[in-house]
């Protein structure tokens, strides 16, 4: 079987590195750790874009020689991954010696086609795409960033792109999976149907590149040789075993790359590609930005978050789960510090942890740390036996969704088969039968526990590539010596723990955080741009609006007192049931517009509710928000699902607008309301 090859962008180096960038990085390192344990080969490629005017500008600003500058920016993302444990094969830096001869040689053999011609560029150039400007060479702002463009007019070397117009649709055509997601492969489908201008691949007035082999005073232009460390990346060019490497790994199984760069990826390349008769890579997905202040985090917007002290915060589990759970793969996302905490302390010390710890330590104290035999039992209660089918859907799904770079639902098909387990163990209360002293009731405590150590080894390995440090510590508390990464898919069937395997110390992986002291200490630290400027202009804006606002405003949705023949007694009170409860999941329903369909924790069971509050709350920001349930309420059909209860909302302003009714400390599920 081939290596299966993966591939970041290869990261410019005018610029630190950020959380934008790390997000790739670690969607990559996600995929590479979820394909090793499919049993797959497979080649990481990252690296540092080091070449190009931008650079040379940067490198002028900050007064020092671009080589300099280049190797300690360069540095700072090969240590930024190295802080964030991610893993590749190969880090690209397209100033080496190897990576020059590799765009030397696809160059030669472009050439070698006839499709590089000898013309006159005039027209406009944006500096921070390094993009040109097609259609009228009058444009002015850039199309991509909106920045001014600048005019360019000199002599160079051009690419036959208008050639491949025609073998680009036929290929998109024939290859649908080719650019995904497909909303975004219909933008570059219509966008060459417009017409392809061919492209200057060289760059006259530039010193700042590698120079065309043959020509003198040209070098390249900065996308024709970056792209092409995607090859030199595993060994296009090298001498010796590169290009034994290269037939191993080319065509790249996979792209990652943000979506303002797509069309460079999906368009130019393959073109490239085609001209120097490469096969092309298989697939490319264009990610979303991950939106800060209102805005894609960026060096000139001075909205630039780091990494560091979210990982200080939260851990580097904790924000790998953060980013691929809260993300929908393909689409923006706003990132919040608030999000980024509720996410780490419901699901993950919550959840996950609760079930690690209360298992282990169970078995710790009733079993002397030694994994229980079921026996026969284990296969004979519909419990289990509902738990194992469950493992089973869970195991082949999740794969599914991953497959298909779902990343956030086949999170959340682990997260529902956790939630089962957390509920198995409340109906099956395992604390109570170790309190009997009947064989009856010893056999089912270690069918229970059992049950339950068997369905952790099971989410430990499906969970790894998205959390792995942690998923390592749990693999080692259930007693496997080997390290988790050895792990394949393909063993996960029921009933591979082995029975009397010694387990570990019980340890807390997930320790809960102080919501508020954890989000006032991010928003004071993480930013290195000026974001604090941003948020400052947002703070004066909304005093301005508020001392503006008439003090008497009447306040429209409080009425006044009852009548005395309107109050009820604390009897009719008494008759609602509130109690609190967790959002363990909040979905759109399609086809409805306000409805929301919820799953609440309220400690002794998991309701489904439906609640009006799609227009105001985004499903993702709702889970693990503690809320109030009345549970009483006789379940009626909506939309054709079953509402077992009601949130409780305040009803805000002119239009009602729904306010969710919360704590303001941590109450376990299910403490009645009086
Ligand atoms: N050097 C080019 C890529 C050449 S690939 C042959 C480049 N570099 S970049 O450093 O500007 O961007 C690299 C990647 O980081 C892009 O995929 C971009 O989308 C991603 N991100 C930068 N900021 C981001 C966010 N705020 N959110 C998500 N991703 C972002 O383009």
């Amino acid at each position: 079987m081939k290596t299966f090859y993966l591939t970041t962008p290869i990261y410019y180096v005018n610029a630190r590195p950020h959380l934008g960038h790390a997000y790739t990085t670690i969607v990559a390192d996600a995929i590479a750790r979820y394909k090793r344990l499919g049993g797959h080969r497979v080649a990481l490629v990252t690296g540092t874009d080091e070449h190009g005017q931008k650079i040379e500008r940067a490198a002028l600003e900050a007064g020092v020689e671009p080589q300099k500058f280049v190797d300690t920016i360069s540095a700072e993302f090969r240590s930024q991954w190295e802080r964030l444990g991610l893993e590749y094969t190969h880090f690209e830096r397209t100033t080496s010696a190897h990576h020059r001869k590799a765009v030397e040689k696809i160059f030669q053999a472009v050439q070698a086609s006839g499709h590089i011609y000898k013309g006159h560029y005039r027209g406009r150039y944006c500096f921070h795409d390094e993009a040109f400007v097609t259609d009228t060479g009058e444009e002015a702002e850039c199309p991509l960033c909106g920045r001014p463009t600048e005019l360019v007019e000199e002599e160079n070397y051009f690419f036959r792109l208008s050639a491949f117009e025609q073998p680009l649709l036929d290929y998109y055509q024939k290859h649908p999976a080719f650019i995904r997601p497909e909303t975004r492969r219909n933008e570059v489908i219509s966008f060459v149907k417009e017409g392809l201008r061919d492209l200057s691949i060289s760059r006259e007035k530039l010193k700042w590149g590698i120079p065309m082999p043959g020509v003198e005073g040209q070098v390249f232009y900065v996308w024709f040789d970056a792209l092409t460390s995607y090859l030199s990346g595993v060994g296009y060019g090298h001498p010796g075993t590169g290009e034994e490497k290269f037939a191993d790994c080319w065509p790249a199984d996979l792209h990652l790359v943000g979506k303002e760069i797509l069309r460079f990826h999906a368009v130019y390349w393959p073109a490239f590609l085609m001209a120097a008769k490469l096969p092309l890579p298989k697939a490319i997905f264009a990610h979303g930005w991950l939106i800060f202040e209102q805005d894609k985090m960026s060096k000139s917007k001075g909205n630039i978050v780091s990494a560091d002290p979210l990982v200080d915060a939260v851990g580097i589990d904790g924000l790998r789960y953060y980013l691929m759970r809260n993300i929908v793969f393909g689409q923006d996302s706003t990132f919040s510090y608030a999000g980024l905490v509720q996410r780490f302390n419901s699901d993950l010390a919550n959840d996950l942890g609760n079930l690690a710890s209360r298992t282990l330590a169970m078995i710790g104290r009733y079993f002397k740390g030694s994994i229980p035999d079921p026996g026969p039992e284990a296969v004979q209660e519909s419990r289990e036996a509902a738990i194992i089918e469950a493992a089973g859907k869970t195991i082949t799904e999740f794969q599914s969704k991953f497959d298909n770079f779902e990343f956030s639902r086949g999170l959340e098909l682990v997260w529902r088969f956790i939630s089962n387990l957390n509920k198995y163990l409340v109906e099956t209360e395992p604390w109570v039968l170790a309190g009997k002293e009947d064989e009856a009731s010893k056999a089912r405590l270690a069918t229970v526990l059992y049950t339950s150590a068997e369905a952790l080894r099971i989410t430990a390995v499906l969970l790894y590539p998205i959390i792995p440090t942690a998923m390592q510590k749990l693999w080692a508390q259930l007693g496997f010596p080997e390290p988790l990464e050895n792990m394949r898919y393909a063993n996960l069937a029921w009933g591979q723990l082995p029975l009397a395997q010694k387990t570990g110390q019980a340890e807390v992986i997930f320790p809960r955080l102080d919501k508020e002291k954890t989000i006032a200490r991010l928003s004071a630290g993480t930013a290195i741009g000026k974001a604090v400027g941003t948020a400052a202009g947002k703070a004066t804006d909304t005093a301005t609006r508020t001392a503006a606002e008439p003090a008497s405003k009447p306040q429209k949705g409080i009425s006044m007192p009852p009548d005395a023949t309107d109050f009820i007694t604390i009897d009719d009170f008494s008759k609602v049931d509130l109690r609190a409860g967790e959002i363990k999941s909040a979905e759109r329903i399609e086809g409805a517009t306000r409805l929301l369909k919820l799953t609440v924790d309220i400690g002794a069971e998991v309701r489904q509710v439906l609640a009006g509050i799609a227009e105001h709350y985004q499903p993702e920001d709702l889970v693990g928000m503690k809320v109030v349930v009345v549970a009483n309420l006789k379940p009626r059909k909506m939309r054709g699902l079953e509402s077992q209860g009601m949130v409780v909302a305040a009803s805000v302003g002119e239009e009602g607008k729904p306010v969710l009714v919360t704590f303001n400390q941590d109450v376990p599920n299910g403490s009645k309301l009086s």
